[in-house]
């Protein structure tokens, strides 16, 4: 596809154009006709064996040749240079952003264009490994907390009920220690299904994105103490794909705010937006943003990631008065 796009290119751009191949040809024959004829017309002539002042005369005028060739080479190289320094600026985490023209010979604009078709095809193969990744994530995350359920969960479960009935039939001396242990098993059965659900959100799929972030932000309220508002629009039309990478990067947000902000309140808001977007954010009053050296640290990478899996756009930055605020656009699902 690529192929046959870059040649029409090159054939529909390249009429009026001088190419860089012809232009480097004739400043260099005009560089060397100019010194001939300075050599036919100037009253110099070189003797054998060359005399001192000839070879000065020589040198003079190689050197003034080269100052030309410089010149000329640097004007005909330029929109390579600039070409070059936006090519260094592109960010593969900010997709859809591609080369201007710079202007220059036909072989600068097709080597925009190729450039810019290579990065075309770059980001649909990233999009769909993405995809593929985060796929096989969930699966394995859906495995694994099934797995962690039915069976350690179960386990635990039949030892705490086990333990109870035997503590009711034995001695009062092991009483105690039987009721410990029951404690325990059923104490580990809970952080198992803990476990389990956070792994998979499984309210998700039953109840749906906003029950989903209440039961997120109650558990994270109940578990570190931080004040959690909740302002979370009902009924914004998204698909399974948005409501999951919605619910994945709050996950992140709180977890990251519990673990760096030192807050002592975070607000949550799902909201929808004009065109049939939807943002969500999470803001809150701690210590401030992190600098941009570890702003592409897993957690972070992770929810740009995922953001660009729905053709989202996510943000964070410093909140008014302190804190942090991290923003998360989707596109209306439609205009995807
Ligand atoms: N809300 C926040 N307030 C202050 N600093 C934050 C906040 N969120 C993230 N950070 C800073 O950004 C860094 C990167 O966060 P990120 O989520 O990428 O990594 P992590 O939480 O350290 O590790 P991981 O998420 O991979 O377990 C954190 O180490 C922390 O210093
Ligand atoms: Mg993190």
């Amino acid at each position: 596809m690529g192929t046959n796009r870059h040649v029409s290119v090159w054939h529909d751009r390249g009429v009026g154009r001088h190419s860089l191949f012809w232009r480097l040809f004739a400043a260099y024959a005009a560089v060397g006709a100019a010194a001939v004829t300075v050599l036919v017309l100037a009253p110099i002539s070189v003797s054998v064996p060359t005399a001192p002042r000839e070879i000065v005369v020589l040198l003079v005028g190689f050197a003034i040749a080269l100052v030309v060739y410089l010149v000329v080479l640097a004007r005909v190289l330029a929109p390579l240079e600039r070409l070059t320094r936006l090519m260094q600026r592109i960010d593969p985490l900010t997709p859809g952003r591609r080369l201007d023209e710079v202007g220059g010979d036909a072989e600068v604009v097709a080597l925009t264009e190729a450039f810019n078709e290579m990065l075309d095809r770059l980001e649909t193969e990233r999009r769909e490994s993405a995809l593929r990744a985060v796929a096989a994530q969930e699966a394995e995350r859906r495995r694994i907390a099934r797995e962690l359920h039915d069976e350690i969960g179960q386990t635990l479960t039949g030892l705490a009920l086990r333990s109870a009935a035997i503590a009711r039939r034995a001695p009062p001396g092991i009483r105690t220690e039987l009721e410990d242990m029951r404690n325990a098993a059923r104490q580990g059965a809970d952080d198992v299904r803990t476990i389990a659900r956070a792994l998979r959100p499984e309210v998700l799929d039953e109840l749906g994105l906003r029950s989903a972030l209440v039961a997120l932000s109650r558990t994270l309220a109940e578990r570190s103490g931080l004040v959690v508002e909740r302002a979370l629009d009902e009924d914004l039309a998204l698909s399974a794909e948005s409501e999951l990478v919605i619910y994945r990067i709050a996950q992140e947000a709180l977890t990251n705010v519990v673990r760096h902000a030192h807050a002592s309140r975070v607000q949550i808001r799902l909201c929808g937006v004009g065109d049939g977007g939807v943002t969500l954010t999470v803001r809150d009053d701690g210590i401030g943003p992190p600098p941009d050296t570890v702003a592409d640290a897993t957690g972070i990478r992770g929810m740009r990631e995922r953001a660009l899996l729905v053709d989202g756009e996510l943000s964070i930055r410093a909140a008014l008065p302190r804190g942090t605020e991290l923003r998360l656009w989707l596109p209306n699902p439609m205009r995807r």
